[in-house]
């Protein structure tokens, strides 16, 4: 059974005192963060965390983040906390950053799949704090079925988990919309991992330059070399296409998709920050900060509607754009048409 506990309207401290004895009984509970919803779990706990594992679906050599609500826990879970890492908490923390360290003897090793390095952050996010101060630090990485988009709504946690676990703490739509930024503070120089819900201008502003993983510049390739690519990540199930480019070039361009998707019998979505005729269409907002908040839910919201195209615009890769370009081209399979 899941038991959803509505703190739409803030923090309720019966229920945080619920959903912390089950995080302590070695539970699972989806709660809100301000970056994505997250499926936490006693982070100490190897059972309870092997079963977040379970529930997603998700490999386990692929390592969790863990959530504390107060700097001083770091200590327990991180042998060491370098400089750097000590400026970026005061800087930053509560907030989307993410930093891996070296992990201390008593995390285990499910939790950081089998590394010796753990990823730490402090949300920010009352409930997600209240949360954790009222139990342990939690272990939790986004509510979604592995593959899945990531949930910014209640809803989409409830779509994906209701019935699987033990509860859902429902705050509402979340801020920020895209991931926390992961850096790796363990390599010789300061490493992005993942671009996300801090900018990486903001983190260089504080520590200087930052190295980015290969890994996280993936692989751009013209969909029209590489028609059969199957790699896919924050998939809906309709097939997603970016268009990028100079402005104007990606509206034409996506006009013209529109046309010739609909001209083969399919029932085309489009996502952008201007208006498009389609079968179905979802505003992303004009800001890079609206698009990001609004991107996870505009792929599940177009699936929901039954597409089985969603042409997608692409966004200037600055502040949150990178964030943005990062899930858009994992989420289309890097199927890019350059306009
Ligand atoms: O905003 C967020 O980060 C959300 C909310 C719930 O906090 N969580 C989240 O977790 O996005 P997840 O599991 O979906 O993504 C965690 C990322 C993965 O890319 C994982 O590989 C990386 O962090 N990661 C975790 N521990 C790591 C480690 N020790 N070394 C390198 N990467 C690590
Ligand atoms: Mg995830």
């Amino acid at each position: 059974m899941t038991i959803v506990i509505n703190m739409r309207d803030g923090v309720d401290e019966r229920g945080i005192r619920i959903a912390a004895r089950l995080i302590l009984d070695g539970k699972l509970v989806a709660f809100p963060t301000e970056t994505v919803y997250g499926l936490g779990a006693d982070a100490l706990n190897a059972r309870a965390v092997k079963r977040i594992f379970e529930a997603k679906g998700r490999p386990a050599d692929n390592p969790l983040i863990i959530h504390i609500a107060d700097f001083d826990d770091l200590g327990k879970l991180a042998r060491e906390i370098p400089e750097e890492a000590k400026l970026l908490a005061e800087k930053f923390w509560p907030g989307p950053l993410t930093m891996v360290l070296p992990k201390e003897e008593g995390v285990p090793d499910v939790t950081t799949g089998g590394l010796d390095t753990v990823a730490v952050r402090m949300p920010a996010h009352p409930i997600a704090l209240a949360l954790i101060r009222a139990s342990t630090p939690i272990a939790a990485p986004s509510a979604n079925i592995s593959g899945k988009p990531s949930p910014t709504l209640a809803e989409h946690v409830i779509d994906d988990f209701y019935g699987r676990i033990e509860a859902i703490i429902d705050g509402g739509e979340t801020r920020v919309g895209v991931e926390s930024t992961v850096i790796d503070l363990t390599s010789e120089r300061p490493t992005l991992l993942r671009p996300g819900g801090l900018p990486l201008e903001e983190i260089e502003k504080v520590i200087g330059e930052v190295e980015i993983h290969p890994a996280v510049k993936g692989k751009l390739v013209d969909v029209a070399k590489a028609p059969g690519m199957k790699y896919r990540h924050y998939s809906p199930n309709a097939q997603v296409i970016v268009v990028e480019g100079k402005r104007e070039n990606v509206r034409r361009k996506i006009a013209e998709l529109v046309r010739e998707y609909r001209s083969r019998g399919l029932r085309v979505g489009v996502m952008a920050t201007e208006r498009h005729e389609a079968d179905e269409f979802f505003h992303l907002g004009g800001t890079e900060e609206e698009v990001a908040r609004n991107l996870f839910k505009a792929l599940r919201e177009l699936d929901r509607r039954g597409v089985d195209v969603i042409i997608a615009e692409g966004i200037e890769e600055k502040g949150l754009g990178f964030a943005v370009m990062n899930r858009l081209r994992k989420a289309a399979g890097y199927r890019i048409v350059w306009a």
